[in-house]
């Protein structure tokens, strides 16, 4: 699908790009422009399939990256209360996107969540054993889960979209209050399970070069390995903040001031490390991209 342009037979790229305004979708037109890959956000609504039929017209894109979606704010839990918007966003929206741009030829990158799955007894806490890109989901438990899983099971009959399962998304920003390093350590209390999460600055740029090779299919996005909510906040400690104290708290009781479930897992990663050996493993991401780049030194020495 890549496109050759006639004067120097350079591949020729342009990104059309979904969620102009969104964490994913502001990180992605930034590496586009340090890569000097022309691209252009999407002024359409996913839902409207016409504005989006508009954009393809436009801006003749060779490759559509979709990080548009409903999130909720504060938190998925909007979604239970918001159950046609979500399915307008998430379910009619990214299918139409997906339908167009098989349409027009177009490979469609999609920018999904891994939270279809919870440790069960074939993939138990703590066994190394992720869940694979072709295991049956099993985790609908959130009206979020349940879209997202819904769309992926639709998505896999599309051969022109690439499915990037993301999951705890974690970036260098310690200000942004989405970032779960940031969401958990202003939590009054928190569980400490250990889970698959994706760090940004590494994984989005891995995204662009997947799709720069036109790489489909379902691909969990996380690195490998998983991390502790405690373990996450031991870093926070040792390189940010030495004062830093919380508090833990039981699924249970966390439950109590939750509307919907939430799921906890680790996702397999071989798929994307066979295709990206040099990936970094969950802790060695953190440190590398996150609490090193973060690390506060007044409080004297190198952190443990
Ligand atoms: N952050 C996470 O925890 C996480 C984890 C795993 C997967 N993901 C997935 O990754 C994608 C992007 O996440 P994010 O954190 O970047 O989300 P975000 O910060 O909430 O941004 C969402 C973006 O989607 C746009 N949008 C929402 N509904 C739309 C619609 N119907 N048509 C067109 N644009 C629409 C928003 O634009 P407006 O402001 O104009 O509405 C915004 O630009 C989502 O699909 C999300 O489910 C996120």
């Amino acid at each position: 699908m890549t496109t050759y342009t006639k004067q120097n037979q350079k591949p020729f790229l342009k990104f059309l790009i979904y969620g102009r305004t969104g964490w994913i979708g502001g990180l992605l037109g930034k590496i586009c422009e340090e890569q000097r890959i022309p691209f252009e956000y999407g002024l359409g609504r996913l839902e409207d399939r016409s504005q989006l039929l508009a954009d393809i017209r436009n801006v003749k894109p060779t490759h559509v990256l979709n990080a548009a979606g409903l999130t909720g704010r504060p938190n998925v839990d909007w979604c239970e209360f918001n159950k046609l918007e979500t399915i307008r966003g998430n379910v009619i929206g990214t299918l139409n996107l997906a339908d167009l741009c098989r349409e027009h030829g177009l490979f469609m990158m999609n920018y999904t969540s891994g939270c279809i799955y919870d440790y069960d007894d074939a993939h138990p806490l703590g066994s190394g054993n992720g869940f694979k890109e072709t295991d049956n989901h099993n985790y609908a438990g959130s009206f979020f889960s349940k879209t997202k899983s819904m769309v992926e099971e639709l998505l896999k009959e599309y051969d022109n979209v690439c499915n990037l399962r993301m999951r705890l998304p974690i970036s260098s920003d310690l200000s942004n209050p989405r970032n779960i390093v940031i969401k958990i350590a202003r939590f009054d209390k928190v569980v400490n399970i250990p889970n698959s999460m994706s760090i940004l600055d590494e994984l989005i740029p891995v995204s662009v070069e997947m799709a720069k090779r036109n790489l489909k299919g379902i691909w969990n996005f996380t690195n490998p390995g998983v991390v502790s909510h405690n373990e996450i906040l031991e870093m926070y400690k040792n390189y940010i903040d030495p004062d830093f104290k919380w508090v833990n708290f039981s699924l249970e009781e966390q439950a109590t001031v939750l509307v919907a479930p939430r799921c906890n897992n680790e996702l397999g990663t071989s798929k994307l490390k066979k295709e990206f050996p040099h990936l970094l493993s969950i802790k060695e991401s953190l440190i590398k991209y996150v609490f090193e780049p973060n690390k506060k030194t007044s409080f004297g020495g190198c952190p443990t």
